[in-house]
């Protein structure tokens, strides 16, 4: 799917919040769990540490905190927004949905709210949905919540993927502006390599006695993936878009691995200055990856108002999406 934003319709993000769990899990404690070590971790992945939630942590307890930010943020009042989608794979539990969940705690009984599944691509899928019914009119204030707790779907016996995630959660507010915004998105899926990285047992295919359900992942398969796509995806919306390389400020890729962000960095031209990241301190967010990047980049006065963004993000299904858009919120 492509398309660029309609005409004399103008949405664009209005608030920014993230949260993480507090505990820090370091590689040096990785490897005192599984046969690695900081050097193979950090040379493979670019990795440092990452966020683990505590057991009784949910995705809606590490969630509320960023949407609360992003309303701030935003000055909106939560009774206000009328829909929230939540982009994730790891809901408190498959339903109710962590969408109608977080509509309660906030507040907001007048949207509709459900959650979206589409890997670590989910919150560019749920940022085009979002756009579209804002553009379509069917909602006027939107909540897109990006975020996930892989640490609980991890096994924890298995380096090859431990080494890899961490949990984290970013929201934004979506709403009509008088110029700028989003110009455009695409998004796509491959489920003929959705088992290069998937969850066995883990829905109406699960048999019988199965234990449970874990990140199982061909590694090699997916970073081959990732690397192509991450280009195709960008290149192809900037040209849809009629812009190039040159033409964007902030480069915001899904936050999975360091050199899959080098080699796409790299294939499409763009100086390090203008790439965010930050999955050196919080491995692969999953969904929560771009949100968590915008707002470091927006923290370090990055992300600025006229700035014009790129993020990708790639994930399970396989899946993929991309979206360009002219920030238009002043940051501090
Ligand atoms: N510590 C030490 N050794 C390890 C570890 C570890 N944590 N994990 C694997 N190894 C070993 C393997 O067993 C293998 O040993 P062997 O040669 O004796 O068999 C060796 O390291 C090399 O393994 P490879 O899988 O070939 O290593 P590779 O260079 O491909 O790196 C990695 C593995 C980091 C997972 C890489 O393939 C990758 O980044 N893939 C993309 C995965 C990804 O980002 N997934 C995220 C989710 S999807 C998404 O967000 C797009």
């Amino acid at each position: 799917m492509i398309g660029t934003a309609r005409e004399g319709r103008h949405i664009s993000i209005t608030g920014l919040g993230c949260h993480v769990p507090d505990r820090i899990l370091a590689n040096a404690e990785l490897e005192t769990m599984v046969n690695t070590s900081d050097e193979w971790i950090m040379e493979r992945t670019g990795i440092r540490e990452r966020r683990i939630a505590k057991p009784e942590e949910a995705l809606t307890d590490i969630a509320l905190p960023a949407c609360r930010a992003a309303l701030e943020d935003a000055g909106v009042a939560a009774g206000d927004i009328d829909l929230i989608v939540v982009a994730t794979v790891t809901p408190d539990m498959m339903f109710p949905s962590t969408g109608a969940l977080l509509a309660d705690e906030l507040g907001a009984p007048d949207a509709a709210a459900y959650d979206l599944s589409a890997g670590c691509t989910g919150f560019m899928y749920a940022l085009a949905q979002a756009y579209g019914m804002l553009a379509g009119g069917l909602a006027q204030r939107a909540l897109v919540v990006g975020g996930d707790v892989l640490s609980k779907i991890l096994d924890w016996h298995d380096r090859s993927t431990v080494v890899l995630f961490g949990d984290g959660a970013g929201a934004v507010v979506l709403e009509t502006v008088d110029e700028d915004g989003f110009l455009g998105f695409e998004l796509g899926a491959d489920g003929g390599g959705g088992m290069s990285l998937w969850l066995p047992n883990s829905g109406s295919r699960a048999g019988e006695a199965n234990g449970r359900a874990t990140v199982q992942m061909n590694g090699r398969e997916v970073f081959k993936f990732a690397t192509r796509i991450l280009v195709h995806s960008a290149e192809t919306i900037l040209a849809r878009c009629g812009m190039t390389v040159d033409d964007v400020d902030l480069y915001v890729p899904h936050q999975a691995n360091v050199r899959i962000i080098d080699h796409a960095t790299k294939k499409l031209g763009f100086p390090s200055d203008r790439v965010v990241i930050n999955v050196d301190r919080y491995g692969n967010t999953s969904s929560g990856s771009i949100p968590l990047a915008l707002a470091d980049a927006a923290a370090d006065g990055r992300l600025k108002r006229g700035a014009l963004v790129l993020m990708t993000g790639m994930g399970a299904g396989l899946t993929w999406g991309s979206a360009l858009m002219r920030w238009t919120k002043e940051t501090a």
